[in-house]
Order: structure tokens, then C-alpha cells, then sequence
């Protein structure tokens, strides 16, 4: 299983869901491995953000061997699950999507908690509050995309 985390900027949700998950796979011993990229290609190369690096780091996850990447189309036919955080990643996603099998690995991260419910990670970027509540979102998701797929 290969897992892209994909996000606007791959420097505050999509690291995380990257670091999360791939906490879980090596608690699980699974051979799974996972990627993050973000739809705009600002910070490309950049490590991520000091306050997702901060809230990784409260809860034992290291994040900081990670550097932004844009995403291209080509993830579509490397990665099996390409999980974006908001629906407004998705869309992008699905715009550079040229089969429906590409489009079938495109999903919502929430929708494997809250299924059918379309809820977005909200973008922490422009405010100091949402890291914490970012994690747990994800801790959350990263549980059911666990047991869904094992
Ligand atoms: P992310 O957050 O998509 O969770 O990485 C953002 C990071 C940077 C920007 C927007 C969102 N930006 O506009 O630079």
C-alpha cells in the first residue's frame, strides 16, 4: 500500500498525516509507505512548519526529515490512496485525474472517520490555535485508514 497525504501548502496538515501514519504502519509492522505532497508549489523544498513540527513533537512524532514537494499528476498512477485534507485539495486532485481508476484513489482523509460526512482538516496556516486540533483530526483518521485497509 502507498499512501500520498496531500494538503494546500505540505507544510502544516499533509506532513503530519505523514508522520502519523507512518507512526502507526511501524507500530503495526506493516509494510505500508506514505508520502505528502501539497497542490501549490510555494514551499517546495521547505521543511514544515515550526507549529506542526511543535505538535508532532508533544506527541512522540518527528517530522522534521520531511520537505515540501508540489504535487503532479504522475502520484495518480504511483500512489494507491490519494488522500487530500479539504475539499478544496480534492478538487484540484481530481482535476489532474485522467481515469476513473485515478479518480477511485482519490478520497477524503475524514471521510474514513466520519464516512459520507465530507469533513475538512481546516487549514491551520493563518492563526496560532489549530495544530492541536489538526493532530487529533488525523490521529482519528489515521486509526480508521488502519483498520480499513490492513
Ligand atoms: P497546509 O497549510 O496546506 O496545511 O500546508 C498551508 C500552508 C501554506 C499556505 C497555505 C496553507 N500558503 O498559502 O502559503
Amino acid at each position: 500500500m502507498k499512501i500520498l497525504m496531500v494538503c494546500l501548502g505540505n507544510i502544516c496538515r499533509s506532513p503530519l498525516a505523514e508522520g502519523i501514519m507512518k507512526d502507526k504502519i511501524k507500530k503495526h509492522q506493516l509494510d505500508w509507505e506514505v508520502e505528502s505532497a501539497g497542490t501549490g508549489a510555494w514551499h517546495v523544498g521547505e521543511l514544515p512548519d515550526p507549529r506542526s513540527i511543535k505538535v508532532g513533537k508533544e506527541n512522540n512524532i518527528d517530522i522534521t526529515d520531511q520537505r515540501a514537494q508540489q504535487f503532479k499528476a504522475a502520484h495518480l498512477n504511483e500512489f494507491d490512496l490519494v488522500l487530500a485534507m479539504d475539499s478544496s485539495n480534492y478538487q484540484n486532485i481530481i482535476r489532474l485525474a485522467s481515469t476513473p481508476q485515478q479518480e477511485n484513489k482519490v478520497k477524503l482523509i475524514m471521510n474514513y472517520a466520519k464516512p459520507g460526512m465530507n469533513v475538512n482538516v481546516p487549514d491551520p496556516y493563518y492563526g496560532d490555535n489549530g495544530f492541536d486540533q489538526v493532530y487529533n483530526m488525523l490521529d482519528e483518521a489515521c486509526d480508521a485508514i488502519l483498520l480499513e485497509h490492513r
